[in-house]
């Protein structure tokens, strides 16, 4: 759906420029708000040994997504552009798959995991590049999250990591053959 143009935006930026810098982190806060819920179902789902640590681990990066979607709707907001945070629209914009694992270990779930992180750091790097020349204040943001959203992913892939640094996730692609390999190892090293 074209997008109408803001009838302002933020000083020095076109309102061509605040529409594409808003279409850009629209994408993003679609992104975060959905990790932010695929992430409390792990909170949800995960069984096994190391319930707790999973468990545990994940409520915080569930707070900091949080922080980070509220602070890209405003930014959207001050760019001059309605944010759109219904669960309707983000479903019908979003280019991935649901999550697909319930419940399940610890390992499996951090398989799947890495590969969902890995999902969505790519993406917001990219957006990040694509708003490099045109706004520093948005390209800030977007840095800023990612600091801590590759902070969280390594916590993720510490538990995948075996002690020579290999990854149990190796070259699976997707979240299901990521969750079977880190599972897989798990089981050949037990
Ligand atoms: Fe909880």
């Amino acid at each position: 759906m074209a997008r109408s143009l803001p009838k302002y935006t933020v000083p020095s930026l076109s309102p061509e420029e605040g529409a594409k810098l808003a279409e850009i982190l629209q994408q993003r806060l679609n992104a975060l708000n959905d990790l932010a819920l695929t992430l409390k179902h792990i909170h949800w789902n995960v069984v096994g040994p190391h319930f707790i640590a999973v468990h545990e681990m994940i409520d915080p990066q569930v707070d900091a997504v949080r922080l980070m979607v509220d602070a890209i709707a405003e930014r959207i907001a001050t760019l001059g552009v309605a944010p759109v945070g219904t669960p309707g629209a983000l479903v019908k914009a979003r280019t991935w798959d649901d999550y697909s694992i319930g419940r399940d270990s610890a390992i499996a779930h951090l398989g799947a995991l890495d590969e969902v992180y890995v999902g969505v750091i790519t993406d917001h790097r990219q957006a990040a590049k694509d708003t490099e020349e045109l706004d520093d204040v948005t390209n800030d943001l977007l840095i800023g999250h990612l600091h801590e959203l590759e902070l969280f992913h390594w916590f993720v892939r510490a538990h995948l990591e075996s002690a020579g640094g290999a990854l149990s996730t190796g070259s699976a692609d997707g979240e299901k053959a990521s969750a079977d390999a880190a599972r897989a190892k798990d089981k050949a090293s037990a």
